[in-house]
């Protein structure tokens, strides 16, 4: 049987744009599919491992770094690992890249625009930004670099579906991760 080898799914995009929700459906696609993986989400590291850090340039940086870290040790247990997180600097997002070899690691720009994060609004935080209650927001006053070249770009733009977002990524790892044991 063919099945979806371990590989870590790198989820980036703005605050908003639906990262978390395309992870857990997509653990629950996978689950279904009988593959072992395990997710790492941003906010959820930020109130643990991640604590101490904040949102300078640099504080992100090793946010992600630690993360990259954690990720490819879930990987080398055999996982399926999800990752979502803004990861708003190439640069980061390379260097966890390079901890992989071939084609283990899959880049999947959540490519909702800010505009319509900020519209949503789910967290309230761009308001608070926006007032300036919270400073280094992301896209507010606080920069992302958009993919330059990501294995999945999802345009999440009139009609978010989590559901199709993971069956796409599904789609993506089932012809190219795949193995035959
Ligand atoms: S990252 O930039 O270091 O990758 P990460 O994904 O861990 O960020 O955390 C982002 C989450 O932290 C957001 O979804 C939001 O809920 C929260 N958050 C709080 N302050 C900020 C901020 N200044 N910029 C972005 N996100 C923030």
């Amino acid at each position: 049987m063919k099945k979806i080898a371990p590989c870590v799914i790198w989820l980036t995009g703005y605050s908003g744009a639906g990262k978390s929700s395309i992870a857990t459906e997509l653990e629950k696609q996978l689950s279904i599919l009988g593959i072992e993986n395990t997710s790492l989400d941003g906010d959820v590291v930020r109130e643990g491992l991640c604590q101490d850090l904040g949102f300078s340039n640099q504080d992100r940086a090793e946010n992600i770094r630690r993360v990259g870290h954690v990720a490819h040790q879930m990987f080398e247990a055999g996982l399926v690992v999800v990752c979502a997180f803004i990861s708003p600097f190439q640069n980061s997002r390379d260097n966890v890249r390079s901890l992989f070899s071939g084609d283990n690691f899959i880049e999947v720009f959540v490519d909702t625009p800010l505009a319509i994060c900020e519209q949503r609004d789910i967290k309230g935080l761009y308001k608070k930004a926006r007032a300036g209650e919270i400073k280094d927001f992301t896209g507010i006053d606080s920069l992302y670099e958009k993919p330059l070249k990501p294995e999945i770009r999802i345009e999440y733009q009139y009609s978010p579906s989590p559901l199709k977002a993971a069956a796409a990524i599904i789609d993506y790892l089932t012809t190219h991760i795949r193995t035959d044991n």
